[in-house]
C-alpha cells in the first residue's frame, strides 16, 4: 500500500530545503521526480539521484510566471509520459514587523505561497484529469496556517500559509471526482536554508523556535518522510481534504 514506485512526481523548490529532501525520499522508494525552481541548476544533492534508479529530472522556471510554469508542466508530461503526484513546495519569507512590510514583500510572499501554488497544482491536475490516472497532491502549509507565531513577524508568510490551507479543501472538494487527492501538511521548524535564514543573526530565536514545541527542538527536514509516502502513495487512498500537523506539537 505504501508503494510510489514508477509514480512521476513534481515538486516545486526542489533545490533545496524541504523540496530537496521530498525528491530525496521519493526518489529512494522509486518514484520518478521532475523538480522544478528558479535556481539556475540543481543540487549536488539531486544530481546524485542520477543512476540510482528511477527518471529524475530539473526544470528551472518561475512559479509565479503563470504561462512559463503551464509549457514547463508541459514539457514534464511529455518527458515522463504522466503526473501522478504534485508537491508545490517553493516558498519564501519576510521576516519584518508589520508596519514594515512592502508592497512588494506582501506581493511577492502570496504570489509565490499561495498563487503559485494555484498555479501548480492547477496544471497538474489538469494533466491528471486528461490521462484519467487519479492523482495526490501535497501543499505545503506550516504551523503558521493555524495561529500567529509571535514574536516572528510574519504576516504576509502567515496570510499565505493561511490561504493554503483554505486552498487545499476547496480544492480537493472539486478534484475528488476525477480521484485526485488534495492534502496539506504543516510542518513546524524544520532546519532548512529558510529557517537558518531566519535565525542568523540572532541566535536567541533558534532557542525560541526550540521551545515553541512541546518536543523542544528543531526537526530535521528526513522528520517528513513518513507523512510524504504516506499521502503520496494508495496507504492514504481514503485521506482528502486533510491537514497533517508534524510539528513537534505547538500547542
Ligand atoms: N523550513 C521550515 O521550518 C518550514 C516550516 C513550515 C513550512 N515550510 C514551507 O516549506 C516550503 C519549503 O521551505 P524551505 O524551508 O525548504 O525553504 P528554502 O528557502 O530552503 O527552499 C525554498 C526553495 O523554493 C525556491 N523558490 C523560491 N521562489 C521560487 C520561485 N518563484 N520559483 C521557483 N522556485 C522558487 C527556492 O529557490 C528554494 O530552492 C515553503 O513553502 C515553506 O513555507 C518550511
Amino acid at each position: 500500500m505504501f508503494e510510489v514506485r514508477g509514480k512521476t512526481v513534481v515538486i516545486t523548490g526542489g533545490a533545496r530545503g524541504l523540496g530537496l529532501h521530498f525528491a530525496q525520499c521519493l526518489a529512494q522508494f522509486g518514484a520518478n521526480i521532475a523538480v522544478i525552481d528558479l535556481a539556475s541548476k540543481p543540487s549536488e544533492a539531486f544530481l546524485e539521484l542520477q543512476g540510482k534508479g528511477g527518471n529524475h529530472k530539473y526544470y528551472q522556471a518561475d512559479v509565479t510566471d503563470y504561462d512559463g510554469l503551464k509549457s514547463t508542466i508541459d514539457t514534464i508530461a511529455n518527458d515522463f509520459g504522466s503526473i501522478n503526484g504534485c508537491i508545490p513546495a517553493a516558498g519564501i519569507i519576510r521576516d519584518k514587523p508589520f508596519l514594515e512590510h512592502s508592497k512588494s514583500d506582501i506581493d511577492s510572499t502570496l504570489a509565490v505561497n499561495l498563487n503559485a501554488v494555484f498555479y501548480t497544482v492547477q496544471h497538474c491536475a489538469a494533466k491528471m484529469k486528461e490521462q484519467k490516472s487519479g492523482g495526490s497532491i501535497i501543499c505545503i502549509a506550516s504551523t503558521a496556517s493555524h495561529q500567529s507565531l509571535w514574536p516572528q513577524t510574519i504576516t504576509a508568510y502567515t496570510a499565505s500559509k493561511f490561504g493554503v490551507r483554505g486552498f487545499t479543501k476547496q480544492a480537493a472538494a472539486e478534484l475528488a471526482q476525477y480521484n485526485i487527492r488534495v492534502n496539506s501538511i504543516s510542518p513546524g521548524c524544520m532546519m532548512t536554508d529558510m529557517l537558518q535564514s531566519v535565525i542568523t543573526g540572532d541566535e536567541s530565536r533558534r532557542k525560541l523556535f526550540e521551545d515553541n514545541c512541546v518536543m523542544h527542538r528543531i526537526a530535521k527536514p528526513s522528520e517528513l518522510n513518513g507523512i510524504v509516502v504516506y499521502l503520496m502513495s494508495d496507504a492514504s487512498s481514503y485521506a482528502t481534504a486533510a491537514d497533517y500537523r508534524v510539528d513537534g506539537g505547538v500547542l
